[in-house]
């Protein structure tokens, strides 16, 4: 493990490295505990670097076993090798030469899942970001393109299956039981992108004809028996490929693409040239152990690494820097394909929601940092909801100002002009205003600046003149290391809205830049005034979620219920409505905190109960807005002095007084939306699903009865309906029999499949009130439960910490005591892991005085242990800064 160096890296000390690596030849002799990895180098000295200039390689926890230049064993004073670095020095003057380098690693041993391990018996490698440095010693940065051959052998029962990136070369039997494959991988590509897999599983085939006339054979990878769980990650796959041709003009490039999924990983998948490797929880579906939500994710990861082979592995990164580069932008593009599959709509409200409950607490928070980080101290730290989903805003505000066909031309310029290249945000950034003639030097900001701006919003009508204006004023607080911020460039996309909703179109704009339905704020306070309009209207502001920025406005309960009921555009229809609510919400739990009792107002319960009944809307929008806001939304609308149980207690209230008053036509609709057919996992069937599952919970609670859920439990077909009855007999109904029962039940069932267990683990962990520690201690001696594995942990450790707000922000803070003691646990297996899971305290500021200072105990208590992987040290060290 890496333990903390206190080593800062800093963007403005890159430098091109001294040496290239055209040509890397690979050589692994698979073992469980002893893999021997010879590594064939090919290795220039760049032009006009000194010819002294040692060759300084990476490494991390390697045993050199062997090393040769040219052929001729290296003497021990050429060299100097640690576990983390080789340094060579007398290097031929002509600067050209083959390194030969063998290292011997343990995968058996490897839990911290990066470089090569073993999951479940079967070989497989993460790289991303330094990993490869724990295979063999090589220059391990992203700007260091190699093109790779690779010789895997193992033996032939244990690992029948030898994989690596590209085209398959080779293969053959050897003695001794063993075999072995060679794959080449004509594609230059940086050592991040390298991937290994050799095991025994079980394989479906198909394939795609590229638009150009390409064969591709498609192989995805899983355990064997649960080869036909893969059929929808096969079809999203091929619905992806397709999608990047039509929409983005780009095509498969090798004669194979493989996708393995293993059961231990620590995100959700890898993007490896031609071989993706997958968290098994992004591949594995059927209607019997997959919701809704999990087919959506399968869909939009499988999207989502696809898209890399352009964004990322054709064009990567030059620095981990520029992290943003290809996570941003993939992002971006697999939000745009899952939006073509499904609902474009209810696609962007999900993504809006996404991004207020996890990166702008994050960008409020100690954490905060820019879309393109400065500096960092471990980069695997960074694969944060800033870099990856305000990355994607931030491209999706590109399109915006530029429009759809500025944008597409510049995509195609950024293709074209960086093709093969390790390129920056600048790069980027350049091809657009090349595109389009504009200037993006202060949109540029949006990189550079953390923290969510605030617009204030003031308007005026003038029933003389018909005139509307506009006074918009931004403002960005200060945020870790950056205390005074410029205006940006924010793109408000809007309408007027008149009677019924409908659109009033100005004669002219004066004041600030409008285009079209787009107000370009550029300056810190702006009036922008548009004439003739003839009645005085109500104007829908940031529509489609335009960008990632809170708004102030001055908009009464009328003007809001107003638009939540006539607002064509449904993102800012769902806005309204939300802000509606959420005032409401936030004042019952100042009231209920200060012994009060929570009041409800009919208007409220009348307008939930329209959209409820409104069959012109789709059933999927009315299930989003019938959701009332979760507990962490209603504490990061408050900021400040937060008390969960008080927070519950408000939530409880509203959804009690809306359950009551609609009791009976909630389960007139409820029985109406029952399935017909069998189970389609297409976006109108989730809808359904949806709607009736958010029913379902009122219905529960203004029957003051388990029966209902209880029912839905047993005779559900598919897992969308079974999960969500249970989660609400244990939200609702406690320890009570009826839930210990469908708890039992579904163990009985799903017992001998983890990956299904983990929503046993999720919404036990998840269960409200003091009660849920307990549960939680008594979970993890559960037979499956453990914390090598990622996925139990994050089920049981992460859904309770991240998750259960009045179980984990417990009063006497013994939820953050027992959570320090586990992620120093978990530390010494899996620093990424740890690190991870510890932002769930991130926020530990906003509580009231009790619970903050029992959070800062347990964060010091962290902080105070040595030995802690630089993962955890910088995570809590920044959170308590
Ligand atoms: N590039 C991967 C993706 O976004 C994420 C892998 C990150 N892994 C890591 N250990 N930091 O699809
Ligand atoms: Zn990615």
């Amino acid at each position: 493990m890496r333990t903390d160096t206190g080593q800062v890296f800093h963007l403005e000390d890159y430098k091109p490295t001294d040496f290239l690596i055209p040509e890397t030849h690979l050589d692994f002799s698979l073992h469980p505990e002893r893999t021997v990895v010879k590594s064939t180098l090919q290795i220039e000295r760049r032009e006009g670097v000194a010819s002294d200039a040692p060759l300084i390689l990476d490494g991390d926890d390697l045993k050199l076993v062997d090393i040769r230049l040219d052929g001729a064993v290296l003497g021990d004073n050429a060299y100097i090798a640690t576990p983390d670095r080789l340094e060579i020095r007398g290097l031929p003057e002509n600067g050209a030469f083959t390194l030969e380098i063998t290292t011997e690693i343990n995968p058996t041993t490897n839990r911290q899942l990066t470089g090569l391990y073993r999951s479940s018996d079967v070989y497989c490698t993460q790289c991303e970001a330094e990993g490869f440095r724990r295979i063999t010693y090589f220059l391990d940065r992203p700007d260091m393109l190699s093109v790779y051959t690779v010789r895997i052998e193992a033996d032939s029962s244990e690992a029948p299956l030898l994989l690596s990136n590209g085209n398959p070369k080779d293969k053959g039997k050897l003695t001794n039981g063993r075999h072995f494959a060679v794959w080449h991988d004509p594609h230059p590509k940086p050592a991040y992108l390298f991937a290994l897999v050799a095991g025994d599983l079980g394989v479906i085939t198909d394939t795609f004809t590229t638009a150009s006339g390409r064969h591709v054979d498609l192989g995805i990878y899983v355990e064997h028996g649960k080869e036909r769980r893969a059929l929808y990650a096969m079809d999203a796959l091929k619905r992806s490929m397709k999608w990047d041709e039509d929409v983005f003009g780009r095509e498969y490039d090798l004669d194979a693409f493989n996708v393995v999924a293993v059961s231990d990983f620590n995100m959700g998948a890898m993007e490896n040239k031609g071989l993706n490797v997958f968290n098994d929880k992004y591949v594995l579906a059927d209607p019997d152990t997959a919701t809704d939500t999990d087919y959506a994710g399968i869909e939009a990861v499988i999207a989502h690494e696809y898209f890399h082979n352009w964004t990322g592995n054709r064009i990567t990164c030059r620095d981990w820097f520029q992290l943003c580069l290809k996570e941003g932008l993939t992002v971006y593009r697999d939000h745009e394909f899952s939006a073509d599959m499904r609902s474009r709509a209810v696609k962007r409200i999900a993504e809006v929601k996404g991004l207020k409950a996890h990166q702008f607490p994050e960008d409020a928070g100690p954490l905060a940092h820019p879309v393109r980080p400065r500096q960092f101290r471990e980069i695997n730290n960074f694969y944060t909801s800033t870099v990856y989903e305000k990355g994607s805003e931030v491209v999706r505000m590109i399109r915006t100002i530029l429009g759809p066909e500025l944008f597409r031309k510049g995509m195609d310029l950024y293709f074209e002009r960086h093709d093969g290249d390790a390129a920056t945000i600048e790069d980027f950034i350049k091809v657009f205003e090349d595109a389009s003639g504009e200037d993006l030097s202060q949109f540029a900001l949006w990189y550079d600046q953390a923290g969510t701006p605030n617009l204030a919003i003031t308007y005026d009508y003038d029933q003389a003149t018909k005139t509307f204006e506009i006074e918009i004023e931004q403002s960005l607080k200060p945020t870790p290391g950056q205390t005074s911020k410029k205006p940006m460039h924010i793109p408000v996309q809007f309408a007027l809205l008149g009677a019924k909703g409908r659109e009033l179109r100005p004669r002219s704009a004066k004041g600030g830049l409008v285009k079209d339905d787009v107000i370009h704020l550029r300056k810190r306070k702006e009036r922008f005034s548009f004439s003739g309009i003839l009645e005085r209207p109500v104007p829908s502001l940031l529509r489609g979620f335009s960008a990632p920025v809170t708004l102030t406005s001055e908009l009464t309960r009328t003007d809001l219920a107003f638009l939540a009921r006539n607002d064509g555009d449904e993102v800012t229809r769902w806005q309204a409505l939300t802000q509606l609510l959420n005032a409401k919400l936030t004042s019952n739990a100042k009231r209920v905190r200060g012994g009060k009792p929570a009041t409800i107002e009919n208007s409220s319960i009348k307008l939930l109960g329209e959209i409820a009944f409104n069959v012109t809307l789709d059933e999927a929008f009315r299930a989003l807005c019938l959701s009332i806001p979760s507990e962490s939304d209603i504490a990061r609308e408050l900021g400040a002095n937060i008390d969960p149980d008080a927070i519950l207690g408000s939530r409880d209230a509203l959804i009690s007084a809306v359950a009551e008053a609609h009791a009976g036509k909630f389960a007139q609709t409820y029985s109406e939306l029952a399935q017909e057919g069998s189970f389609k996992p297409d976006a109108a069937g989730a809808g359904r699903r949806a709607l009736r599952n958010v029913l379902l919970d009122y219905l529960s609670v203004a029957e003051g009865s388990s029966k209902r859920a209880a029912t839905q439990f047993k005779n559900a077909d598919n897992m969308t309906d079974r999960a969500a009855a249970l989660g609400v007999l244990v939200q609702r109904f406690g320890d009570s029999d009826a839930t210990n029962h469908a708890l039992q039940a579904f163990e009985a069932r799903f017992g001998n499949d983890p990956l299904v267990m983990d929503k046993w683990f999720v919404v036990q962990a998840m269960q409200p009130g003091n009660g849920a520690l307990d549960k939680v201690r008594e979970l993890m001696t559960h037979q499956l439960f453990s914390l090598d594995n990622p996925n139990r942990t994050r089920a049981l450790i992460g859904a309770f910490s991240s998750g259960n707000q009045t179980g984990f922000n417990r009063a006497d803070g013994a939820g953050y005591k027992f959570f320090a003691e586990t992620i120093l646990t978990i530390d010494k297996k899996n620093p990424q892991l740890a690190a991870r899971l510890l932002t769930a305290m991130r926020s530990w500021r906003s509580f009231e005085p009790v619970r903050r200072e029992h959070a800062r105990e347990s964060l010091a208590t962290i902080a105070r242990e040595t030995g802690l992987s630089a993962d955890v040290r910088d995570i809590v060290e920044r959170t308590l800064a």
